[in-house]
């Protein structure tokens, strides 16, 4: 075991963490970042499987993630646009498919009208919200009482029109079923992407991919970091006291001013804490849980689909695959489909084996884009619920009523120790974009201590 000492200990090389120890770095405080596993980047990570490079975690950036943006520019990467020429295609509660282009779904011109009338109001609610602070929102405790889905179904009796707007928080964001969280807390999400006019299909058509793939981010700021990164170092203990902490890992032990715990907040129960954080941290941990989505490609001799006039993008509250999109990069002669399956329709994935699962996704594949998507080349699932050090997809978020309760301390440091994540976020929430900023959060807080 050795020990080290630095100003400040960063648990987890995630995007968060990376940029957390920069910032400090920056100001002329000395860093350690421990890191679990043998890689940089967390719930980032870009691999080549069977010769495709496949994006395995997140790998999108919307115009209005600024953060994100500003990190790409600054670390000299490009962004590619994404590929959305041609029909997109819904499966409506009958079982029937219809294209589509635009951003409004080809469903009954009554279930149009309600769905209208509803996200104009939710918009207005979303507007209300700070999200940097939605505990403090007018009316935040009768907002976080509700379920999202109770609220969507007292709105109007037709069950198409509010499951298709769950879907875009329930399935597309959170990973959770609509009755398992608050209006307040999908406002939330759709306050921290900028409304939810960017959440689901019309946020992912305005959105890009970088080129070499989403973990060069935290590839690139690590290597800034040079050997103050070190790998297969999971934190077990950190012992903590008003004038520091030591921070006990695989073969090393770190000795710091202040501690940044850069992970998703379910992990923390996987280190001793000595003292143990106070009670009230305690229970706030107990109320935030990770989503379930398993993210699947399915790569194909060529991309199909574009010859029957398809854009790759489908979308369904009813199919065991709830949204794909075209992840075909430029110059590649293969077509690659990405799509989704979360929560509930991944727990009954999840019970099948591998080839009953893969036969299921490539069915509903199927069902968007026809027969010639049962035979890909390439097949690979992706389940960051199995995943140690991850625990779920996409982030974590609070239970029913436990954002207005907890949610203030969600950022607050004990004594030495802050925290960072895009759990954690405000804007940004759930996304590289918030770990950035919770990330400078962080390390602008602890600079403010170091020098007063
Ligand atoms: P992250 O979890 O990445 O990093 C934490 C690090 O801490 C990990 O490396 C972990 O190993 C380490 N760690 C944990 N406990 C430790 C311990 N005790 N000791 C040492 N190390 C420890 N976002 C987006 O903007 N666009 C998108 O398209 C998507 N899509 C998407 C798809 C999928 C499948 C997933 C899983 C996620 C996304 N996301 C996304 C979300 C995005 O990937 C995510 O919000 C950020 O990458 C999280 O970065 P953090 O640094 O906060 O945590």
């Amino acid at each position: 075991m050795r020990d080290i000492t630095r100003d400040v200990v960063v648990v987890g090389a995630g995007v968060a963490g990376t940029t957390a120890a920069n910032e400090l770095r920056r100001a002329g405080l000395s860093v350690a970042v421990l890191e679990a596993r043998d890689r940089v980047g967390g719930r980032l990570r870009t691999d080549t499987i069977e010769g495709a490079m496949l994006e395995i975690g997140g790998q999108w950036v919307s115009p209005h993630q600024d953060a994100l943006l500003q990190v790409i520019a600054d670390l000299g990467l490009e962004t590619l646009s994404g590929h959305d020429d041609g029909d997109s295609v819904y499966v409506g509660r009958t079982g029937e498919s219809s294209r589509f282009t635009g951003g409004a779904l080809p469903v009954a011109e009554s279930t149009r009208a309600e769905m209208v009338a509803i996200t104009a109001r939710l918009e207005e609610l979303a507007a209300s919200i700070d999200p940097a602070a939605p505990w403090d929102a007018a009316h935040a405790v009768g907002l976080d009482e509700i379920s999202f889905q109770q609220w969507l179904r007292a709105q109007t009796d037709d069950r198409e029109a509010s499951d298709a707007i769950a879907l875009s928080v329930a399935g597309s964001m959170l990973g959770k079923p609509a009755h398992t969280f608050s209006l307040l807390q999908a406002l939330h999400a759709a306050a921290s992407a900028g409304g939810f006019g960017n959440l689901a299909v019309a946020g992912a058509r305005s959105a890009r991919r970088v080129a070499g793939g989403m973990q060069q981010v935290p590839l690139l700021l690590a290597e800034r970091l040079g050997e103050d990164v070190l790998l297969e170092q999971p934190v077990h203990e950190l012992r903590w006291d008003a004038d520091g902490v030591s921070a006990v890992a695989e073969s090393v032990t770190v000795h710091a001013r202040w501690a940044v715990l850069a992970y998703a907040p379910v992990l923390h129960e996987r280190i001793t804490f000595v003292p143990p954080l106070p009670r009230h941290q305690q229970q706030l941990h107990q109320h935030l849980s990770m989503g379930s989505v398993l993210k699947v490609h399915a790569v194909y001799s060529c991309p199909f689909w574009r010859e029957d006039g398809l854009s790759g993008t489908a979308v369904s509250p009813y199919e065991v695959v709830h949204e794909a999109y075209d992840d075909t990069r430029p110059g590649e002669a293969h077509g690659t489909l990405v799509g989704f399956v979360s929560d509930v329709r991944a727990d009954a994935l999840l019970h099948l084996d591998a080839n009953h699962r893969r036969e299921r996704v490539l069915a509903s594949l199927a069902r968007y884009f026809g027969d010639r998507a049962l035979s890909p080349v390439v097949y690979h699932e992706s389940d960051w619920g199995a995943a140690e050090w991850t625990r779920g997809a996409y982030a974590a978020s609070f239970d029913l009523g436990g954002l207005h309760r907890y949610g203030a301390d969600l950022r607050t440091p004990v004594g030495p120790v802050h925290f960072a994540s895009s759990d954690l976020a405000g804007e940004g929430f759930q996304h590289v974009d918030g770990a950035i900023r919770t990330g400078r959060d962080a390390a602008a807080t602890i600079i403010e201590r170091a020098r007063s």
